[in-house]
């Protein structure tokens, strides 16, 4: 493929989600010829050496031989960012509270963004961002994966096509085990909470399937077992959300449940119309498997799995929603870089996106969610309200 085509790809993050479905997925497609050369810039030096054992050569920031295995460089990935040529796309995979510093840096670099949902946790910084990117002409993608499960497109053709009729009332749940917060985000979870890192799926989802806005929420938080273990921060969060057309979705989330479930996360939803209902486990995929080795699996083939790559015979090749949602954004990108030259075409190419795509004022509908979410639960559960541009105060 002409080289015209690639785009090269900077990941700020490095941590689970970067090594499990970020990293794997832009090898892939340099692999297929899609993405140029990658760089990835994490917070210290003994990340990206783990990286380099893990995964093709690429640039890495900070470099372990010459800048250290144990040092921080919390402002290392804006050299990152300037070193990107002008058709890079940063992929954001910082804790949840340090999207917008990254965000920021890369549109007033000019560069496109890809960014882990949520956008950021505060309304303020959505806005920031939407004004920003707006001005720039840059695309700014959450990825909000679940969009991408055929389960819950599927979800909204039949509404789209009527067939659910009117929303009455909407249950979903996710939750994750213990060593979530206890280890793999133990660094953050006082910053973050299982609604804001997870929940926040959920909300989207209902509201890619209706289109509808949220109107007034109200969430409770309980801190039972993790102050136990020195963590100031929420075991489980349930928000019960009233959207704009009076209908209601209750979604209940936590990251302190047993490690000894059948998989990594409890997963489902049920929406509720006068004409229909959908019912989905989106854990239990009616696939599992027990073997010596791994032990009992409740196994999703829909999210992000490997397998036998048909087009590189002994290789693995990765599939699922997961995937599909990163290479959206980077074909998004491949598209601006080839068939834009001005600002003026960017952002004409741009607002033909805004409908079908999580860009920055798609994505400030979870934001406000999350930023409300938080704030009731905080004050032991009062009411938020929405105006229609999502500002949010207490009732
Ligand atoms: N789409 C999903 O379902 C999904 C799943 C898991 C995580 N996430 C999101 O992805 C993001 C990252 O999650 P994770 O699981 O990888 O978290 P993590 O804690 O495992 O990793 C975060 C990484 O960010 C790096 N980092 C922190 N500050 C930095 C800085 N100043 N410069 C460069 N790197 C820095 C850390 O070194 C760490 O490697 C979060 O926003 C999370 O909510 C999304």
């Amino acid at each position: 493929m002409d080289a015209k085509n690639k785009v090269d790809v900077l990941v700020v993050g490095g941590g689970m989600i970067s090594q499990e479905v970020i990293l794997p997925t832009v090898f892939q497609e340099q692999k297929y010829g899609r993405v140029g050369n990658i760089s990835i810039s994490s917070l210290t030096g003994d990340i990206i050496e783990k990286l380099q054992g893990m995964f093709p050569p690429f640039t890495g920031y900070p470099n372990p031989k010459t800048d250290g295995t144990t040092k921080m460089y919390p402002d290392m990935f804006k050299q990152a960012i300037a070193n990107l040529p002008e058709n890079g796309v940063v992929i954001v995979a910082t804790p949840d509270h340090f999207h917008t510093p990254v965000i920021k840096a890369a549109i007033e670099a000019g560069k496109h963004v890809i960014v882990e949902k949520p956008l950021c946790l505060k309304v303020e910084e959505a806005n920031e961002i939407i004004k920003m990117a707006d001005e720039k002409g840059v695309y700014v993608l959450t990825d909000y994966h679940k969009r991408h499960d055929r389960s819950i497109r599927a979800c909204r053709h039949k509404f789209k096509q009527g067939l659910l009729g009117e929303m009455l009332h909407g249950h979903a749940w996710i939750e994750e085990p213990k060593y979530m917060a206890l280890d793999v985000f133990k660094d953050w979870c006082e910053k973050s909470s299982p609604f804001e890192y997870i929940g926040v799926h959920y909300a989207d989802a209902y509201y890619f399937i209706t289109g509808l806005k949220p109107k007034r929420l109200v969430a409770f938080g309980q801190k039972k077992y993790l102050p136990t273990q020195g963590k100031n921060a929420y075991d489980a969060v349930q928000a019960t959300i009233e959207w704009e057309d009076g209908s209601v979705q209750f979604v209940q989330t936590s990251w302190v449940n047993s490690e000894n479930n059948s998989a990594m996360t409890n997963q489902g939803m049920m929406m509720l119309g006068t004409m229909g209902e959908y019912w989905a486990d989106h854990k239990d995929r009616n696939t599992h498997f027990a073997t010596e080795e791994e032990g009992f699996d409740e196994f999703n083939p829909n999210f992000f799995k490997k397998y036998d790559s048909f087009d590189f015979p002994g290789e693995e090749e990765c599939v699922g929603y997961g995937y599909d949602s990163i290479v959206q954004g980077i074909n998004d990108v491949r598209t601006i870089v080839t068939t834009t030259n001005t600002l003026e075409e960017r952002k004409a190419l741009l607002a033909t996106m805004e409908d079908t795509r999580a860009l920055p004022r798609q994505a400030l509908i979870g934001v406000a969610i999350n930023n409300a979410v938080r704030m009731s639960a905080d004050a032991g559960g009062k009411f938020v309200t929405f105006t229609s541009d999502m500002a949010i105060s207490f009732e």
